[in-house]
């Protein structure tokens, strides 16, 4: 779908121009500008894109960093992106459109006779560990065509409010090789700590680029007006750098010279944190400090790699996009797209900070914005598909952590642990007062290690892990028919006791153990609750025709997202009955913008549905697709990919359609759950 916005630019002539600018697929709530990780999370809402040259990045939380791209072309600057304060002597580019990928944001702005380039580009990289744990993200800024000859200059600058302390930093500038850097810190931020918007208060924000050649880059760091309007004047900057300071900017600029041809400059823009993760009292540091242990290394490594890092993204775009469309067709496409970086912008992977040891990895994922855990083990279910897609070893990487907890005698319950601390970095064990979701989160360990060793034939978590894995089916075995009163991942519904969904995840958990351990008697037991829950209708309607909230209440119907595991391994717990039953039946309790998770409710959420649209077919899949599909293509939104949506008008205020709560999350990787239905490890695969 091409989507296509008029608007009118007042510019600072008074004349008035009207301009179509089409955004491909489609205009998203917000694009991805700089994600790699919980702390490098850089978006731009989509209802800015039209304006990019006055539209402010924002951090994943909603608050404003400054960013900005301004050039010079035959001597008159023109704003390209981020450029809120007016300034005398610049106008701004005419965007002419816009476009998304699983790894790049792309606009088009023309700025007098040159037509510019920003790609905004963070790599996905499945397989490489250390090209993923960089904690960088590359801006490209291209211009220029054969036929033209005009002198070119590109600036671009950044301030204190990457650092998560604007009114209290320290910033410095360094060069190495042809590399410049500047690094800007909070000043006396405590280590994993974090302000209000979740922005990390220790480590250094990083804003490199490379000279292209001699005397082409210069630098300069002041305040804001000063930098800006020395560019404006000059072209280049004065290659001073001043003290800190609260309306202050660090800011490059490269002299092209005459443009004949495509030219083009990268920076590097990027959050290190030596001490990453507090792991049970011990630091984690990012897998890449290994091999680039500095951070100018690093970066210089980062600048180093641009073309092999592009070339792997065409790469996973293109399988993202095939795999979409094989699947669903171009909306189910677009949806992956958009959901790729957000996942792994969730995490992190470390190694040891005293050992360096890249054989003794961990990843450790973030809740971010429902609460801030750290491990949540039902996000890393909500996310696992997409990792069973591209390298199941994630799977791995994520629950060892969670295992190497629940192994340790700080941990005593007899069911799989929620989460590994309430607030990222600090891992340092549940909150005994915390959630607890017994059987919901029992179910998913067990059902992601036999994902894992299917996809993969690795026996690395079932053996060392094995009593831990044992008790959680026999937890299941005892519990899981007749769940107690407790929270399921819908944690908003409070605890409730008799959930169906909450027993068909019992029922796929223990037939999972069943097969991964070769012990029959648990996949019948798992199959026993299943037909008790359809066959014998504790779960659902009289008629069969759709499953319940709870047992014994016949007009609740719930969205049994706890289908998957059953379709994605082929268990054979539910009759075709039951899945042609659902098919039938979510339709007809759809509301204007898609299906609620339950009755009685007005949101629904993508992240389940994502796992529904896999279990169901025909109109039913159809109808969860383009009802995502339109979800991410309504402009009144302007959330990263929020995963909570209204599906009705409520009396509140907010429309069908529109975002309700959730920013950012990981969780979106369960919209990878239909693509998985393809197979595992379809990245390796396909070379
Ligand atoms: C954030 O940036 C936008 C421009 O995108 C601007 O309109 C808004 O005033 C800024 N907000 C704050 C609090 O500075
Ligand atoms: C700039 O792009 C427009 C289309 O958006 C095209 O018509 C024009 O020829 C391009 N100009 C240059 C100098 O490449
Ligand atoms: C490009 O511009 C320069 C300076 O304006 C001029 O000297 C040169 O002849 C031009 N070249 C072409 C190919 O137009
Ligand atoms: C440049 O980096 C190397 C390591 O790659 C380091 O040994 C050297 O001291 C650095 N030089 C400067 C001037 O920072
Ligand atoms: C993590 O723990 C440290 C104390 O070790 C504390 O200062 C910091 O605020 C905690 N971080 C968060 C995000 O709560
Ligand atoms: C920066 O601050 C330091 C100490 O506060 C001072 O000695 C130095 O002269 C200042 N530098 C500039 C360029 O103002
Ligand atoms: C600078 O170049 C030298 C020599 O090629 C190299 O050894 C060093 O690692 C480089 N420094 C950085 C930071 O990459
Ligand atoms: C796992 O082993 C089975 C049986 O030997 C084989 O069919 C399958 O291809 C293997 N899978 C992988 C991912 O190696
Ligand atoms: C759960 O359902 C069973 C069978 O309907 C019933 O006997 C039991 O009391 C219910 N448990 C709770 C806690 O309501
Ligand atoms: C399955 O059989 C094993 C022994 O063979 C036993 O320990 C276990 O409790 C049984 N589990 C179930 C669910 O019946
Ligand atoms: C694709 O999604 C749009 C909503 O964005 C919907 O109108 C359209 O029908 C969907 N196309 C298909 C083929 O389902």
């Amino acid at each position: 779908m091409w989507y296509l916005l008029q608007w009118r630019i007042l510019g600072w002539a008074l004349w008035q121009t009207v301009v179509t600018a089409s955004f491909t697929p489609l205009l998203p709530p917000a694009y991805p500008l700089a994600v790699r990780n919980p702390y490098l999370s850089t978006w731009l809402p989509g209802n800015l894109a039209p304006n990019l040259p006055s539209g402010s990045s924002q951090f994943w939380y909603g608050n404003n960093l400054t960013w900005s791209v301004i050039v010079r072309v035959d001597g008159q600057a023109y704003s390209l992106f981020g450029v809120s304060d007016r300034l005398e002597g610049i106008e701004a580019a005419t965007v002419t459109g816009g476009s998304f990928t699983s790894t790049h944001s792309t606009f088009m702005l023309t700025a007098g006779s040159e037509n510019f380039t920003l790609e905004f580009f963070s790599p996905v990289s499945p397989t490489n560990l250390l090209r993923q744990s960089l904690p960088f993200s590359y801006l490209t800024v291209s211009v220029g065509s054969v036929s033209r000859n005009s002198s070119v200059q590109i600036y671009s600058d950044i301030d204190a409010s990457w650092t998560g302390q604007p009114d209290d930093a320290a910033w410095g500038f360094s060069t190495n090789n042809s590399t410049s850097l500047f690094h800007l810190s909070p000043v006396r931020g405590a280590t994993f700590s974090e302000n209000t918007q979740n922005q990390a208060l220790w480590g250094e924000v990083v804003y490199a680029t490379r000279a292209q050649s001699v005397n082409a880059l210069s630098s300069a760091s002041g305040s804001l007006a000063t930098i800006r309007s020395q560019f404006v004047k000059n072209g280049l900057l004065s290659n001073s750098n001043a003290n800190w300071s609260s309306d202050g900017v660090v800011a490059f600029a490269h002299d092209l010279g005459t443009v004949r041809r495509k030219a083009s400059v990268t920076f590097a823009i990027g959050h290190v944190r030596e001490q990453a993760i507090n792991y049970l009292g011990k630091a984690q540091t990012g897998y890449y400090r290994a091999i680039y242990p500095s951070t100018m290394c690093a970066v210089s490594h980062f600048l180093d790699d641009y073309s092999d890092a592009a070339d792997e993204a065409t790469k996973l775009d293109g399988l993202i996009q095939q795999g979409g469309e094989s699947s669903h067709g171009t909306n189910y496409s677009d949806i992956l797209a958009l959901s790729v970086r957000q996942v792994y912008g969730g995490l992190e992977l470390t190694i040891p900070s005293d050992t360096l040891d890249t054989t003794d990895v961990r990843a450790f994922i973030k809740e971010i914005s429902s609460d801030g855990n750290i491990n949540t083990v039902d996000v890393i279910y909500a996310a696992f598909p997409i990792f069973y897609i591209l390298n199941p070893d994630y799977i791995r990487f994520l629950l060892r952590p969670v295992f190497e907890y629940m192994a340790n005698s700080a941990y005593t319950k007899p069911y799989a642990v929620h989460d590994l601390g309430t607030n990222y970095p600090n891992a340092t064990g549940h909150d005994p007062s915390g959630e607890d979701m017994p059987i919901e989160e029992s179910g998913n360990i067990l059902i992601m290690t036999y994902a894992y060793e299917q996809a993969t034939n690795k026996t690395d978590i079932s053996i060392p892990y094995s009593s831990t894995l044992k008790q959680c089916a026999q937890y299941l075995t005892t519990h899981g028919k007749y769940p107690e009163a407790q929270l399921s991942l819908n944690d908003a519904l409070g605890k409730l006791a008799n959930q169906t969904n909450l027993a068909m995840k019992a029922a796929s958990g223990l037939a999972s153990y069943g097969h991964l351990t070769s012990q029959q008697n648990y996949t019948d037991a798992g199959r026993s609750i299943a037909n008790a829950l359809y066959i014998g209708r504790l779960g659902t309607d009289p008629n069969g025709a759709y499953f319940t909230i709870q047992y014994g209440k016949p007009d609740s119907w719930f969205l049994v997202y706890n289908h998957y595991a059953d379709v994605l391994f082929a268990l054979d717990l539910f009759p075709e009955e039951a899945y042609s039953a659902t098919s039938a039946f979510y339709p007809t309790v759809r509301k204007p913008a898609g299906v609620a998770l339950g009755a009685d409710l007005d949101w629904g959420q993508t992240n389940w549905q994502g796992f529904v649209a896999a279990a169901v077919t025909g109109d039913a899949r159809n109808m969860f697709i383009a009802d995502m599909h339109a979800y991410i293509a309504n402009t009144l939104n302007d959330a990263p990919f929020s995963d909570r949506y209204w599906v009705t008008d409520t009396a509140a205020g907010p429309v069908a359609g529109q975002y309700f709560s959730f920013r950012a999350r990981p969780a979106v990787g369960s919209h990878f759950a239909l693509m998985a239905l393809q197979g595992a490890n379809q990245w390796s695969s396909s070379g």
